[in-house]
């Protein structure tokens, strides 16, 4: 089963307590604090849109792509048709090539960014993370190179090493629950230090409160983690020069205490 099919259903419930409009003001401060007149904006793995809609209200002319169709269709509805999406994986992406495809979810998106390049390029919520293999780490930034104007910033967040060595990835159980569903989400980690991996299995079970239905699916998530120094080596040997990297949100010094680390760099010319 893909990564996000069945879980871009219940994905926002999932979330429906994460603050986007906090996470967005965030990242988007941190990038024009580097480039005040920044704008235009690629969101990778936008996934639901739920960061988009609030990057376009501090003015980024965004536009979101993401390798999940299921997620991207949660996007159009959370964002009303307003904003542009394109069903596309960063590795591969190409749009200078082929500015307009089948798999553009917003017909407008390409006219908003004609040239293809952008003034910054994000991936928020762990989607560093998500490029597990070193040939996916490199696709994934040769591709933001390609689509970055001169001086161009790029955010990234991820698992940091340290982190995850000392607290140990754990079982989990999560639910939540709105007027129409009920969801129990069990996340069973496989730790493979010798890959800095994770492999996360979630087991789904939704209770349809209507019919009185349950749904049970599986869904394997593979996380790579970081360290600092590793962070900065590859993003200096892609041509990027780290700008700041820290705790996200509240901007600690990275430590094993800080899972969920930042980076902001510069493309360099
Ligand atoms: C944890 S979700 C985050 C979604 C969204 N950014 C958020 O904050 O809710 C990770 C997302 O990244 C997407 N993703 C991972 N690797 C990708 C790639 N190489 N290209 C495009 N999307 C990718 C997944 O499909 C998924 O929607």
């Amino acid at each position: 089963m893909t990564v996000f099919e069945h879980y871009a259903q219940v994905y926002d419930l999932i979330y429906a307590v994460k603050d986007y409009k906090a996470e967005a003001f965030f990242i988007s401060h941190r990038l024009r604090f580097y480039r005040e007149d920044a704008q235009s904006l690629l969101e990778v793995g936008c996934g639901s849109g739920r960061h988009s809609r609030y990057f376009e209200e501090q003015n980024w002319q965004v536009l979101g792509i993401d390798q999940s169709a299921d997620m991207l269709k949660a996007a159009l509805k959370n964002t009303n048709g307003n904003l542009s999406f394109i069903h596309a994986d960063m590795r591969t992406l190409n749009l200078r090539q082929n500015p307009i495809g089948s798999n553009v979810f917003n017909e407008s998106a390409t006219s908003l960014h004609p040239q293809a390049k952008f003034d910054a390029i994000a991936a928020p919520f762990h989607v560093f993370s998500y490029q597990v293999s070193n040939v996916a780490i490199l696709e994934f930034l040769k591709s933001a190179t390609l689509h970055m104007r001169p001086n161009g910033l790029l955010y990234i967040d991820f698992w940091l090493a340290e982190a995850v060595l000392a607290q140990k990835p754990e079982k989990r159980v999560l639910e939540v629950e709105n007027k129409d569903l009920k969801v129990r989400r069990h996340a069973t980690p496989i730790h493979e230090p010798a890959h800095n991996r994770v492999r996360v299995c979630y087991d789904f079970e939704i209770f349809d409160k209507n019919s009185q239905s349950v749904r049970r699916f599986s869904e394997e998530h593979p996380m790579r983690y970081f360290s600092v120094p590793e962070i900065e080596l590859i993003l200096k040997l892609n041509g990027f020069a780290l700008l700041e990297v820290a705790e996200f949100m509240s901007q600690k010094t990275p430590s094993e205490n800080t899972w969920n680390v930042y980076a902001v760099a510069r493309l360099q010319s």
